[in-house]
């Protein structure tokens, strides 16, 4: 089941604030979701995750077939109980992660064929397979497979010809993946995915063609694959405000907090991506005033927290009172930097909660100024904000 609504729209673009219904609860949009791939956001209890305002967080239904496997999944009813996580999940398909395999695996129409990754046995994953895999996890939304159409491959940018061809395939694999998941009786929601690689007029006959099939929400897919900047923009300028406007809208796997303000704008709802959790445990940071790298020696002697007007536990510890607001209690930048020269697991699970929190917060923000009809402004305060420099 899934039901939206949509509560406002702005004016002066295509931004739009809504909430989602699902059978683990409610979202409200524009959402971003953090990624736990493996049915663990990397380094971070459930109980922070919410505390930072979590609603729906991201699972893998490629990872989790390979390891746990189905058999553990399906005895525990569902990744909620399996780990932990009561609210609203999100599973990928299996799409993006089976191209990510290179020269391991071999597509044809019917399915995708592959060694496992773990001990290399041979493997088949198909639209039934993934809606399969997707039932005995019991996610609230589930993603058709699709094949993620590449930038490039084997050394050329993908041609309007294998870009088209690779697009057709994912509107029969649309198909089939609603065939499937309706035979099984689940009752969770079934996303489309438009791709059509860097060719507008490809992502148009994509969407229109899953538009007719009626899904219940809809993602634009094959974008932060390797392409230039502008191109992304491109596409994200383009797709999103044309897919039906009663329906959420998802855009897979992007990206920075520029990309998650101009992609609002663009009339996007739904946002994941691996940058604030990765980045953590890298070591950089986003703040308000642009990103941090933890590892700086300038960072030895700093007793401030990460960002100063950051209210996470990170940068403002047990009180959630921020440094601006005359809060003492957080982890210093000195400490930080000590952590992670020690190499200390503290470090990267609390520029983790930071980072998150930092996403969270954002489109938190993004919802209050669309409630308040100052996204625009908001907007330009956010670009000039970011680009000042910390
Ligand atoms: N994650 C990021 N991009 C994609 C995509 O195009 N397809 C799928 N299934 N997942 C993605
Ligand atoms: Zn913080």
């Amino acid at each position: 089941m899934l039901q939206f609504d949509l509560l406002a729209t702005d004016a002066s673009s295509h931004a739009r604030r809504g909430q989602l219904t699902l059978n683990h609860g409610v979202v409200q949009t524009p959402i971003f979701m953090p990624v736990g791939t493996y049915g663990t956001v990397k380094g971070v209890m459930p109980r922070s995750l919410e505390e930072m305002g979590a609603q729906i967080i991201l699972g893998n239904t490629f990872h989790l077939w390979m390891r746990p496997g189905l058999d553990v999944m399906a005895s525990f009813g569902g990744l909620h109980a399996f780990e932990q996580w009561h609210k609203p999940i999100l599973t990928d398909s299996g799409g993006f992660q089976v191209w990510s395999l290179g020269d391991m695996r071999k597509i044809t129409e019917e399915g995708v064929h592959f060694a496992s990754p773990v001990n290399g046995d041979k493997l088949f994953m198909s639209p039934e397979v993934s809606m399969q895999i997707q039932t005995a996890l019991n996610s609230d939304i589930v993603m058709q497979l699709d094949e993620c159409t590449p930038y490039e491959t084997k050394g050329h940018i993908t041609t309007e010809d294998e870009a088209r061809r690779s697009m057709e395939m994912s509107i029969r694999w649309a198909k089939r993946s609603q065939n499937e998941f309706a035979r099984l009786n689940n009752p969770n929601a079934l996303f489309g995915i438009v791709q059509g690689g860097m060719f507008e007029h490809l992502r148009q006959e994509s969407l229109e063609q899953l538009v007719a099939l009626d899904f219940p929400g809809y993602a634009v897919g094959g974008v932060s694959v390797g392409e230039p900047k502008e191109d992304m923009r491109r596409i994200m300028a383009h797709t999103p405000h044309r897919l039906p406007a009663h329906k959420p809208r998802y855009l897979m796997g992007v990206g920075t907090p520029e990309d998650l303000v101009e992609g609002v704008a663009s009339g996007v709802d739904m946002f994941d991506c691996v940058m604030p959790t990765r980045n953590a445990r890298n070591g950089t940071v986003f703040t308000r005033y642009g990103d941090l790298k933890v590892r700086n020696a300038r960072h030895k002697q700093d007793h401030q927290p990460l960002d100063t007007s950051c209210s996470c536990h990170a940068c403002a510890g047990v009180s959630g009172i921020s440094w601006d607001k005359g809060g003492r209690a957080g982890f210093s930048r000195a400490y930080l930097h000590h952590l992670d020269r020690c190499g200390e697991m503290l470090g990267p699970m609390l520029t983790t909660i930071h980072n998150l929190h930092y996403y969270l917060n954002l489109m938190q923000e993004v919802r209050d100024a669309l409630e308040h009809n100052r996204f625009s402004a908001f907007r330009q305060q956010f670009a000039t904000d970011r680009s000042r420099g910390i």
